[in-house]
Formats: structure tokens, sequence, C-alpha cells
């Protein structure tokens, strides 16, 4: 698929075994409390994943992902386990290639739906508003603008799609009714003070976090952990501030890039996905690093 030797699209690790193959992620399992979750350079747009690896992307992700790990983990308990995903891989090539894109973590339980939160009117959340002047079941004034900021972020939950599908905006009764009320607005209370806190250091950096998802799942004692990724270009809108105007698509530092050269064709937005011109793979690879650089100040 990928013509990019340095790429990853896929991995095959030969020291542990595989349990799932994400859109973006491959899953091993380490041992019964813990996984290896791996990010390949993989992208997927609508839904799709696309025949053309981004080089380097899955590293990208997994930086500025351990970035806000270890700078919000006063605000709730995460994943991570300080276990060097070398230690694990007793085949010496599987280290190779995952150097640098991998995490050893609790292998917990994912609460059925994605903690999904919103400071600007933009995507799904644009379009839920003009069809009924709501997203999740939360009113917002009427005659608000595209990309136009909130009066304060919201939560707006989704459901979690089966392959194929499309995430749909879900109101937080539906949220109480899945997992309980208390655990549904210790969610939201988490997933609003996460954001306002990351929100605030990129604004210092110059970008703007739009709209963010999260995951988060149970330890078999039932206590609460963030799980998946956090403020990645691939679950988070970044707008550079800069640029920025409501009224207008703003201009992004993720995949909205992607998004917006695939609607220049002719594609019904079902797999397979096209491939992507060699300029529009360079983009988005300049466009990650750009997000990781501003973030974190690494490269
Ligand atoms: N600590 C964890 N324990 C168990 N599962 C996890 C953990 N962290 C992340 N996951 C799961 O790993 C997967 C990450 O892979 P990826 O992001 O590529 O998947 P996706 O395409 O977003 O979703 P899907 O699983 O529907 O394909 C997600 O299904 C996520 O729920
Ligand atoms: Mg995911």
């Amino acid at each position: 698929m990928s013509d990019d030797p340095a790429a990853l699209f896929e991995s095959n690790l030969h020291s542990l075994r595989l349990i799932a193959r994400g859109k973006v992620r491959d899953i091993y399992r380490v041992d019964a409390d813990r996984l290896l979750i791996v990010a390949s350079d993989r992208i997927s747009a609508f839904d799709v994943v696309l025949p053309d690896p981004i080089p380097g992307k899955g590293m990208v992700l997994t930086a500025i992902s351990n970035f806000w790990f270890g700078r919000l983990g006063d605000v709730i308990a995460n994943h991570l386990t300080a276990t060097d995903p070398a230690s694990v891989l007793g085949d010496l090539r599987d280290r190779e290639i995952v150097r640098d894109r991998a995490v050893v973590v609790e292998a917990l339980r994912p609460l059925p739906f994605e903690a999904v939160v919103r400071g600007y009117l933009i995507g799904s959340g644009w379009k839920d508003y003009l069809a009924t002047g709501m997203i999740s079941g939360v009113r917002l004034p009427a005659g608000m603008e595209l990309a136009e900021q909130l009066r304060e972020p919201i939560f707006t939950p989704s459901t979690k799609a089966a392959a194929g599908d499309h995430d749909e905006n879900i109101p937080m009764a539906e949220v109480e009714r899945l997992v309980g009320a208390k655990l549904a607005e210790t969610v939201r209370d988490s997933a609003l003070e996460l954001y306002s806190r990351a929100a605030a250091h990129a604004r210092k950096r110059g970008i703007i976090i739009a709209d963010t998802k999260f995951e988060f799942g149970m330890t078999p004692q039932g206590e609460l952990r963030l799980i998946d990724e956090i403020f990645t270009p691939d679950s988070s809108r970044f707008w550079p501030a800069d640029r920025y105007a409501s009224g207008s698509s703003p201009a992004s530092f993720d995949k909205q890039y992607v998004r917006d050269y695939l609607e220049t064709l002719d594609w019904d937005k079902r797999a397979p996905g096209p491939r992507l011109p060699a300029v529009v793979i360079a983009g988005t690879q300049r466009k990650y690093r750009e997000a990781l650089d501003r973030l974190t100040g690494q490269q």
C-alpha cells in the first residue's frame, strides 16, 4: 500500500499477540493486565483508513499524547504504565518497529461512548446546530456562525460507532442510562476540566483547540481512567489562532487539511479510500509536526 519504506502502515510484531487493529493503532496483549498500543502511520478520514500512510505520524501522535498525559495527570488518572515498550518485546526487530510510537498501558474496559468537548461550533456540532439548534441536547443561542466560539465549552458525548459507521451525538441522559448518573457526571466534569486546562496551554502557543474527543475506561476494581490518546491532531481540531475568524472554516493543524483535499474528489466516502498525492502527504506531515512543535516545544 505504502510507497514510503520509512512509513509504518501496519505493525506485525513477533513478540506479542495482536488482539485488535483500530483505524490507526495496533493493540497487542502484554499480559492479563497490560496492553501494548502501537501508533501506526495510518490516517483515516470520514472513518475510512486511507491507503497511503503519513510517514512519522504515529510518532508525532505518541509524543503529543504522552506530553498531555504527563501534564494533566492531576485532573484524572490515565492508562499509562511506566513500562518501557522495549522491555516487553523479546524480538529486537520489534523494538525497532515500535520505537517512539508505542506505549504500555493498563488493559481497561472502555466506556461505551466518546467524551467530546467543544469550545467552538464546527464539524458535526455545526451540522446538528443547523438542523436542531442543539448539540447532544444542549440548546445554543440562535444565529451563531460557523466556527464561532461557544459562550462556554460544552460536553457533547457521542456513540462509538461500529466499523464503517459514523459517530452520532447523544444527550447526557443517554450517557447516564449507559453508565449511571454518578459516573456520567464525573466523566463530564473531568472532560471539561481537561479541555479547559489544555486549551489554555495551547492558546499561549498560538493554537486554538476547537474541540476534542476522549475515551474513558474502568479498572477491574471499578476505578475510572482516561485511556486512548488525548489532544492529538487525530482526536482534536487545532486551529492557528492568528488565522482564526468565525464565519468560515479555519486553517488547521489537523486532519482537516486531508478532508479538504478529499472533498475536491468525486469519492463517496466509502472504503476503499483514494490515494493521496505526494504533496498532500507532505503537507499533512508538516501540519502534524507543527502541532507537536508548537504544543510541546519539541521536534
Ligand atoms: N487502556 C486501554 N484499554 C483498552 N482499550 C483501549 C485502551 N486505550 C485505548 N483503547 C482502545 O484502543 C483502540 C485504539 O485504536 P484506534 O484509535 O486505532 O481505534 P479507532 O479506529 O479509533 O476505533 P476502533 O476501535 O473503533 O477501530 C480504541 O478502540 C480504544 O478504545
Ligand atoms: Mg481512535
